[in-house]
């Protein structure tokens, strides 16, 4: 079979008959967006169900998310700031007027999530975004955090009680600080969560054209200041990029984007495909999942028929997102949670009570998140393998890490050269499909070109190190 393969190089080399024979060239000099990372989140009680696990299922479950060596070394997390519907805000009470003294009170547990932030930065996790789902009902046209409404004292939305924008604006500031006092950073901050869905839990409107976000903004940005907060601002998490991408327009035309560090969707209304090109601000998929868990069942299954809840789909959104959108970062919905295997929103579960498995989505993250670290870059890559989705990207200690998705069902072989490179490194490669999670596969050096196979439906990851 060996033998039967390499003629086959070496004659399509010569004639360029073999179809299954594709090249490609990384430039690592051409560089395109900066890599953030890749998460998740442990929201709504799912940290405390962690905190809560057995020792060594909590170990083995942080290990599968966090591990760079056996795991997905996945580089953020994403923590809800409460909004009081289940005992859970720093401000439960009104102060009775927005310029009332506020009185807060800080539990360092916040359901769990001041633990697992403990947790991820053991594992060298330092990007952490806190995200607002709500303000504090009082602050609110609808009265409460679970209805929908407004902040008060946004575009179109005055209240009897007064405006809020500033008293919101303290809160989210506060919720920060007491991250920051601990020594756990709170790196970027949200103060929307789909704000154009209108659940029966917390969350908060704005309209299509975000005018509720372009009068609230500027006030938080300058609270950041004001309190010497180093915190990257972030809006506005929509049900999907379509919608995200109409907020975006918005917000570039009132100049909201001069305050903003990064634009944030969701994947659930519509998926990450072309870029936002209104703004060269980062571009983050900050939670995303197959459904509600009707029918989209937590399955380790890679491909069976091209469901929700199967890796490979989201081996297709992932490449798409990082490759065609140009995404700095994707985060999914949950990470661990325990016996909740009907529904594939989170990436390990411990089906027994206490055995962590990831499910094929996890290994799809994984990927990419364990060997394209926060800071890298993506590079060119150019040639065109038929049907693979190539993404190739430089880390900050030069290794370059190409990770190629082949959406056809035909073995592809790719000799991948490194444009500005003569000499070997080593290369190492590895491969997942239906029956391989992240196993070694060849990677066949010819000068310092790369060689590798790829079958029908797999995401192979290629990384170059020494070059
Ligand atoms: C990751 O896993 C490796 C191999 O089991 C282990 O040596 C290392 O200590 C783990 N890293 C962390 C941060 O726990
Ligand atoms: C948190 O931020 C402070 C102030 O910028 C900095 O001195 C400190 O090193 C940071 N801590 C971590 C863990 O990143």
């Amino acid at each position: 079979m060996a033998y039967f393969l390499s003629k086959l190089v070496v004659l399509g080399g010569l004639a360029g008959f073999a179809a299954s024979q594709a090249s490609v060239t990384v430039d690592v000099g051409t560089k395109y967006q900066q890599i953030d990372g890749f998460g998740f989140s442990q929201a709504f009680g799912r940290a405390k169900e962690f905190q809560d696990a057995p020792a060594s299922t909590q170990k083995k479950a942080l290990d599968y998310l966090f591990n760079t060596t056996t795991g997905a070394g996945f580089s953020i997390i994403r923590n809800r700031v409460g909004s009081g519907g289940r005992g859970d805000s720093i401000l439960p009470n009104s102060p009775g007027s927005p310029s009332g003294k506020p009185s807060y009170t800080w539990d360092e547990d916040d359901r769990g999530q001041f633990w697992f932030t403990k947790q991820a930065a053991s594992y060298g996790v330092k990007t952490i975004i806190a995200d607002a789902w709500s303000a504090p009902g009082f602050m609110k046209t609808s009265g409460s955090e679970s209805r929908p409404g407004y902040l008060c004292g946004t575009t179109g939305h005055s209240c009897s009680s007064g405006d809020w924008r500033q008293a919101y604006a303290d809160f989210l500031i506060q919720y920060v600080k007491y991250y920051n006092q601990a020594g756990f950073n709170v790196t970027h901050l949200g103060f929307l969560n789909e704000p154009d869905f209108a659940p029966s839990y917390s969350q908060m409107q704005i309209s299509s054209n975000a005018q509720e976000a372009i009068s609230f903004i500027p006030t938080l940005s300058k609270t950041a200041a004001a309190a010497g907060v180093d915190v990257v601002l972030t809006c506005c998490d929509a049900m999907g990029w379509q919608m995200q991408s109409t907020y975006t327009t918005a917000l570039v035309k009132a100049g909201s984007t001069q305050y903003l560090g990064v634009i944030t969707g969701h994947s659930y209304s519509s998926d990450a495909r072309t870029h936002l090109s209104q703004t060269d601000l980062p571009k983050w998929n900050t939670e995303g999942g197959p459904g509600d868990g009707n029918g989209n069942a937590f399955v380790s299954t890679w491909y069976g028929r091209g469901a929700n809840e199967e890796g490979f789909t989201w081996a297709n959104k992932i490449a798409v997102a990082m490759v065609n959108a140009q995404l700095s970062a994707y985060l999914f919905w949950e990470g661990f949670e325990i016996r909740q295997t009907q529904s594939g929103s989170h990436l390990v579960d411990a089906t027994d009570g206490t055995n962590p498995k990831p499910s094929g989505i996890f290994w799809a993250f994984a990927m990419w998140s364990r060997h394209i670290r926060p800071g890298a870059r993506r590079v060119a890559a150019t040639g065109s393998p038929n049907g693979v989705i190539t993404g190739a990207f430089l880390n900050t200690d030069g290794s370059v890490v190409v990770v190629f998705t082949n959406t056809g069902t035909g073995t592809q072989s790719v000799k991948t050269s490194f444009a500005g490179v003569s000499s070997a490194g080593s290369a190492e490669a590895w491969l997942t499909n239906q029956g391989n999670t992240f196993a070694s596969t060849a990677a066949k050096m010819d000068g310092a070109a790369a060689t590798v196979s790829i079958p029908g439906r797999s995401v192979v990851t290629l990384k170059m190190t020494g070059a």
